[in-house]
């Protein structure tokens, strides 16, 4: 306890300066609580907004996917390069040093594999575990128009409600079935119905025509989900088109650990996502990063 004999008179006050109330920089983050906003200011960047989020969670329902064989070899040394790591927990636990400063994002819904229906997921995470983790957003997958459409849609409400009560953001994780048109109007219909019901942000896929249509009608933040590889000319091209048309940056997977350099990918992903780098310079970038 400080000494209360030979207190200086206080008089600091700069009575003329007004107090700066700050807006939250995130689109509809405004009228969140403060470990909400600050938990997502650690997955965006607050100087572009954006965020280049590292996913690699499919092992939680398809095992060790092509470039996740070793996440300790093939995956760990692409890890400062992210803003976030998006993950299980089962890999955060076996693999993932705790001094890793990156945010991380929890996948907290499963229970499903690719050999039986994969919209009949639950949540398969308490959110104990989420707080017990430290993580910065949890992650529900939805599937509208699935078999299951319901069941995750208020899987993902049940994380809203718990989340909203701890602080804990919940992304909302749009997966399309198969046989569904990915067109403008589904994406719209899908980031429109997670964002109404609470998600705070919302990972899709992009689309040739309309994408901004998408990213307008949905009060809250888009991420552009990745996708199967393509080559990285146009997995460069996909983002940058992404964010220009109003997405809040990637969560990326095979189109970095699947690249035929993933650091140099990374790398180049995160110039056009934080510094709106043209996609031909960022593949330039890539290129010299891989001979190196
Ligand atoms: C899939 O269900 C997972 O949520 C992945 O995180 C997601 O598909 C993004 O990875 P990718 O860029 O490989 O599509």
């Amino acid at each position: 306890m400080p000494d209360a004999d030979g207190l200086k008179e206080a008089k600091k006050y700069f009575s003329d300066i007004p107090q700066k109330t700050e807006g939250f920089f995130l689109k509809g983050s405004n009228s969140l609580d403060w470990g909400m906003k600050n938990r997502l200011a650690r997955i965006f960047n607050p100087k572009s907004g954006r965020t280049v989020m590292l996913a690699i969670d499919h092992g939680y329902f398809q095992g060790p996917t092509t470039g996740l064989e070793r996440i300790d070899l093939n995956i760990l040394p692409l890890v400062p390069h992210a803003d976030t790591l998006m993950l299980t927990r089962g890999i955060l636990r076996s693999i993932v040093p705790p001094s890793t400063t990156q945010s991380i994002v929890l996948r907290v819904s499963g229970g499903t594999s690719i050999l039986k229906e994969l919209s009949n997921e639950e949540i398969a995470v308490d959110i104990e575990d989420s707080m017990r983790l430290n993580v910065c957003a949890m992650a529900v997958q939805v599937f509208i128009g699935g078999e299951y459409e319901k069941e995750s849609i208020i899987n993902m409400t049940r994380m809203v409600d718990q989340g909203t009560r701890y602080g804990i953001p919940t992304l909302a994780v749009t997966a399309v079935g198969k046989d569904m048109a990915r067109d403008a109007r589904y994406f719209r219909l899908a980031t429109r119905i997670c964002a109404e019901l609470g998600a705070n942000y919302i990972k899709t896929y992009y689309i040739e025509g309309g994408f901004e249509t998408v990213t307008s009608s949905c009060p809250v933040p888009i991420v552009m989900a990745g996708g199967k590889k393509i080559s990285e000319k146009d997995a460069l091209h996909m983002a940058y088109n992404a964010v220009n048309q109003g997405a809040a940056g990637v969560d990326m997977g095979r189109n970095i650990f699947q690249s035929e350099d993933p650091v140099a990918m990374i790398q180049a992903v995160k110039a056009v996502v934080h510094d709106n780098e043209n996609p031909e310079m960022a593949y330039d970038l890539y290129n010299s990063l891989k001979n190196q």
